[in-house]
């Protein structure tokens, strides 16, 4: 290992232990905030990072108390606080309270989002602020507050900002400019933290799914227009939210290492066509 020794690597402990590849995905000891984690694929992620050993502290608007349960019920450690991610003032009063009762965050899956379905000269200038403010700005002002958390105390987090394939493509049928724009803005928002903050230590990564059914896509789409996207897809068929459990807990975990400033796209290739 040489070679390892003239790049200035040095090899840790854990790296020699047997264990490894089954540890470096864990996340025991850790505390994980999760935005947007009252239903869809906030909850499921939220239930997924609490079984890999996470207390899971789930942020939403109106209560997660559903997802506590489950976490809950599984043995997981979770509570739930309200919190608008678009409202400063009630994004640091929730941080706060996290460090007061959990001590620590050491992971942020910054989820919380909207879309809206309509033409660009249907669109208010209102509703594209609103689509905006929460997808971009809502991530910037979470991702800012716990990031400067991790700095003042040390922590080597991981930060996973919830982007879409529809940061880097446009989806058809429908017409949805605000929300490609949101995404694509939060893409090159991470790129910019993870340059950043890579001399705390702090990793900062997005995750860009494909169509996933959740009730943002499946309940407030018609039959037709899900119709229509089936096709488009190479997979022929829609992701689950629990297809990005192993996506995330390898961003949020050691496995990640080496991994910041990526764009992590789970679509079954929509974006490649
Ligand atoms: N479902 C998909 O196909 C898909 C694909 C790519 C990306 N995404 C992204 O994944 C994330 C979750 O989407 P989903 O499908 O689970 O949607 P969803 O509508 O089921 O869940 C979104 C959650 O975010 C919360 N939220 C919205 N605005 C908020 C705010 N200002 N403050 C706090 N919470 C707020 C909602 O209350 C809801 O609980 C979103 O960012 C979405 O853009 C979804």
């Amino acid at each position: 290992m040489q070679y390892q020794e003239k790049a200035g690597l040095i090899k840790t402990k854990k790296e020699d232990e047997s264990m490894y590849l089954q540890d470096i995905f864990g996340l025991d000891g850790k505390v994980a905030v999760v935005t947007g984690g009252g239903r869809g694929i906030g909850q499921v992620i939220a239930c997924g990072l609490a079984k890999a050993g996470a207390e899971v502290v789930v942020i939403s608007r109106s209560g997660a108390e559903e997802t506590v349960r489950m976490i809950e019920k599984d043995g997981g450690k979770s509570y739930d606080l309200r919190a608008d991610v678009t409202d400063e003032p009630q994004v640091e009063q929730a941080l706060a309270s996290i460090l007061e009762r959990s001590g620590t965050i050491d992971i942020l899956f910054n989820n919380a989002g909207i879309c809206m379905h309509q033409s660009t000269m249907e669109a208010t200038v209102e509703e594209f602020r609103q689509v905006v403010d929460t997808n971009l700005t809502g991530e910037f002002i979470m991702a800012r507050a716990v990031g400067r958390i991790m700095i003042e105390r040390g922590i080597k987090g991981s930060i996973i900002n919830m982007a879409s394939m529809s940061g880097t493509i446009v989806n058809i049928p429908q017409w949805q400019c605000s929300y490609n724009a949101s995404k694509a803005g939060v893409i090159h928002l991470t790129k910019s933290l993870a340059v950043e903050w890579a001399q705390y230590g702090i990793r900062v990564n997005s995750l860009s799914p494909g169509y996933i059914a959740t009730p943002m896509s499946v309940d407030l789409s018609p039959q037709e227009l899900i119709d229509a996207w089936i096709p488009l897809m190479p997979l022929g068929r829609m992701g689950k939210p629990e297809e990005l459990i192993p996506p995330v807990l390898y961003l949020a975990s050691d496995a990640s290492g080496y991994t910041t400033g990526s764009d992590l796209i789970v679509d079954g290739a929509y974006s490649c066509q």
